[in-house]
């Protein structure tokens, strides 16, 4: 029974790979089993899902271990079945439209002057919605089944005004009964979570002019509401009632026949799922940047949240890599562009993470990390130091840098950067701080959305121009800083 329910697990879950929820994404074998005795008439299975992304040797520092609490029949008692139902997921990108990626749950707007405008949080377009009655409808015909289940509601979201609800989405079946109608809007300037009657408020004072990454769950199995913002947990409420709507529209930018507020601002990147997704997920959905494999046959597709596949590439080769396969810098003049990291502000106080493992072929000098607004980041110096640096600006205006032990020739290893006004500016490798420097409250590195290369760079501050030669593997982004804990576990794998 136990290895029917893997299989099962693995077949549902390929269905959905395209989504790549962060767990699915990682290099890993993802094993796991849990059952748990609670039911009053019978035991919760928990399935196991045994993924394999990477497509050759893994080692057993490559298997990660995810506990997933998915009843998902419909009825409390009725669990003696050890199957579970394929999540339901939607995903609008707004790319030009309010279509589902999925094609299944398209939305149309109503709108006389909103727009797919640019530049998205990650790229491409955004959905712009102006003070007046405009929204993106997914009409009832395609309703999605929300009812008495667990699900998980993301989206980027921006805000002109908070001086009244914002409605960022909603569903409603009764707008006079108890737990009838979903909406997650923000409400005096928090977000807010309503089943109807039924409601969570989030704690954090939002702003007007910021991109955030907001999350709504309701956890079916344990009876929570939980409130994300930013990637950490913002409110939770228990005992909760599920929601028990039965039918109606999805609208983006409106609660029509609920509240008659009218959202202004910015929805980018909504996506919808029937499941509860963990906080682990949710903060990767948020904070994860961008995450290169480097495998074959797609050297070059983000396995992050937010597919930015690389944009240019100039000289580079395949080879094997520290795990599957790794991208090889041949030439001088070999290169690597993704875009785009998202603007940190200029100048900035946001943390940041960069992390990866690099082979040297020769010791050239080069680029690990480079801002193509003009800041290299990491890097090897003329004669193979590792270095990280930061043209720090306040209160300071100077480029600070940390040099750690020397790369060897044909050798993998480990090199990562963070940074946060709390803890500083950081280098490890092989997942030891090589220093930090602290007391940096503001520094330049991107202004806007903007490219970051590999390979070369254009000299500034101690790390050459040189293009980097040798081989470049498993490369992690964030927008957080990463904890040495996390440094750690990518530098053993
Ligand atoms: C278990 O669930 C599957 C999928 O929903 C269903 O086809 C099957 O009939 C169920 N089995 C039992 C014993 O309830
Ligand atoms: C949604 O839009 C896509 C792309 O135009 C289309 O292929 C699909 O059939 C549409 N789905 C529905 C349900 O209309
Ligand atoms: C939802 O169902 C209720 C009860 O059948 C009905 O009164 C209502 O008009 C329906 N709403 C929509 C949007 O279909
Ligand atoms: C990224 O690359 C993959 C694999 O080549 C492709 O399937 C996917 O559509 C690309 N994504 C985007 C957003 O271009």
């Amino acid at each position: 029974m136990f290895l029917i329910s893997v299989a099962r697990f693995i077949s549902q879950f390929s269905r959905w790979e395209f989504t790549r929820p962060e767990w699915l994404t990682k290099n890993v074998l993802i094993v796991c089993g849990i059952i748990a005795g609670i039911a009053i008439i019978a035991a919760i299975v928990i399935p196991v899902a045994v993924i394999f992304s990477k497509r050759k040797h893994l080692t057993s520092k490559e298997i990660v271990c995810h506990i997933i609490f998915s009843k998902t029949v419909d009825s409390v008692a009725a669990t003696t079945n050890t199957t579970t139902d394929a999540p339901v997921l939607a995903y609008w990108n707004f790319e030009g439209n309010g279509n589902d990626l999925y094609g299944v749950y398209n939305g149309t707007s109503n709108c006389g002057s909103c727009q797919y405008l640019t530049t998205g949080f990650y790229g491409g377009t955004y959905f712009y919605i102006p003070n007046t009655n405009n929204y993106m409808q997914v009409p009832a015909s395609s309703y999605f089944n929300l009812n008495s289940r667990s699900f998980t509601f993301e989206a980027w979201v921006y805000f002109y005004s908070l001086s009244t609800d914002q409605p960022i989405f909603s569903q409603c079946t009764c707008t006079t009964c108890t737990s009838q109608c979903l909406f997650l809007v923000v409400r005096s300037s928090k977000l807010y979570m309503g089943f109807n009657f039924n409601d969570l408020s989030g704690s954090t004072t939002l702003s007007t002019y910021t991109w955030y990454h907001v999350a709504f769950v309701y956890n079916y199995q344990t009876f929570q509401q939980i409130i994300y913002l930013e990637g950490v947990q913002d409110a939770i409420r228990s005992s909760v009632t599920p929601y028990l709507g039965t039918n109606g529209s999805m609208y983006f930018g409106a609660l029509p026949n609920l509240i008659s507020t009218y959202y202004y601002g910015i929805i980018d990147n909504a996506q919808l799922t029937t499941r509860a997704k963990s906080s682990t997920e949710i903060s990767n959905d948020a904070m994860q940047v961008f995450y290169y494999s480097f495998d074959q046959p797609n050297p070059y597709y983000d396995n992050g949240p937010n597919r930015l596949n690389a944009t240019a590439t100039n000289i580079l080769s395949a080879t094997t890599g520290h795990v599957g396969q790794a991208v090889r810098f041949t030439s001088t003049s070999s290169y690597l562009q993704i875009c785009c990291f998202t603007g940190v502000g200029w100048p900035s106080s946001r943390s940041l993470s960069f992390a990866m493992w690099i082979s040297p072929s020769s010791i050239n000098g080069g680029n690990f990390v480079y801002s193509t607004q003009g800041y290299p980041m990491l890097g090897l110096t003329y004669s193979g130091q590792i270095a990280a640096q930061i043209l720090e600006q306040a209160p300071v205006n100077v480029w600070e840098t940390i040099y750690g032990t020397f790369a060897v020739v044909n050798t993998w290893v480990h090199v990562a950067c963070t940074f946060s006004v709390t803890n500083g500016f950081i280098l490890y490798v092989n997942g030891v701080s090589q220093g930090a420097i602290t007391g940096i409250s503001t520094y330049y590195f991107n202004y806007n959305f903007q490219t970051i290369q590999m390979g070369t760079g254009n000299g500034n501050g101690y790390i050459p121009s040189y293009g980097f030669q040798g081989s470049i593997d498993e490369f992690y982004t964030y927008r957080r800083e990463l904890s040495a804990t996390e440094i750690l576990a990518l530098a053993s794998v």
